[in-house]
């Protein structure tokens, strides 16, 4: 892909981006399509997230949600595809170079991922731009927080989880940990912070042995679905929704993902 053709030239990314936020960018969350089976990979995923919010939406009976994100990274994608129902976020991640460049980079970067989100919710009238500085308006409200998944509690004491009705957390938990004792610790830690009667969106690898950053490859705990499904039933989660991948050879993580929206009902 020729640099000229670029919005925001790589030159400039890298002067506001840390090395970590650029890699995992470019190999997840592209500006452009750099690969056809990556980037139908992503409008599948976009698709499940906004699947998952309407499904909350509705629950709530269009009520604008009040979310907390955990470990965003550096990705604001997700939360793209979940703004028209959500009426402020805080953003959190476990490296200080991802919060802020959830702050600081281009909303732009992000304005070739609004064509995959076909039904824009309830408003399919709404118009790129105006979904970009939606997004942008969110992202900026407030300062994204540290977390650490592996710490009681993850988040500091200024965070109040069960204020929000939406807590998501997406392909975190299985993208830190080895093994299924150690990523139900870190998705319990999370699951616990929701209120009764508040919702959890969450995404994970499953099936899933290695994802790459880079060049280098990153173990994953290989969870199945089953594990995940009865994990949140032992908590009280009733699930509203779940979304699988399509699997595909080629892709930067092996195995598959799965999206679901549940809610808590004590
Ligand atoms: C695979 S990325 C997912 C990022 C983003 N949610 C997304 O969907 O693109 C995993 C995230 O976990 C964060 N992370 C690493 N160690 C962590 C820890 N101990 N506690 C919480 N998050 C951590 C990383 O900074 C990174 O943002």
């Amino acid at each position: 892909m020729a640099a000229k053709n670029l919005a925001i030239a790589d030159n400039e990314l890298s002067e506001l981006l840390s090395h970590y936020s650029l890699i995992y960018l470019k190999q997840y969350w592209p500006e452009l399509p750099d690969s056809p089976v990556g980037w139908a990979d992503n409008a599948v995923l976009m698709l499940a997230y906004q699947e998952a919010a309407l499904a909350v939406q509705r629950h709530f009976k269009g009520r604008p949600l009040r979310m907390l994100d955990v470990s965003t990274g550096p990705a604001l994608a997700p939360l793209l595809a979940m703004a028209t129902c959500v009426s402020e976020v805080q953003l959190s991640d476990y490296y200080g170079d991802n919060r802020r460049c959830l702050q600081n980079m281009p909303i732009e970067y992000w304005k070739n991922y609004v064509p995959m989100l076909i039904k824009i919710f309830n408003h399919p009238e709404k118009k790129a731009t105006e979904i970009l500085a939606l997004l942008d308006k969110l992202r900026s409200a407030r300062v994204p927080v540290e977390v650490d998944l592996f710490r009681d509690p993850p988040f500091p004491v200024s965070v109040k989880p069960h204020e929000y009705e939406l807590i998501s957390m997406q392909f975190v938990a299985d993208a830190i940990t080895e093994n299924e004792k150690d990523f139900l610790r870190c998705l319990g830690r999370i699951t616990d912070m929701v209120a009764p009667g508040s919702a959890f969106i969450m995404s994970a690898a499953v099936d899933c042995s290695s994802w790459q950053l880079g060049q280098f490859a990153q173990p994953s705990p290989n969870i199945s679905e089953k594990t995940i499904v009865d994990f949140l039933a032992s908590q009280n989660f009733e699930i509203l929704n779940l979304s699988r991948s399509m699997r595909h050879a080629g892709l930067a993580y092996s195995g598959g993902w799965i999206v679901l929206s549940a809610l808590r009902s004590k």
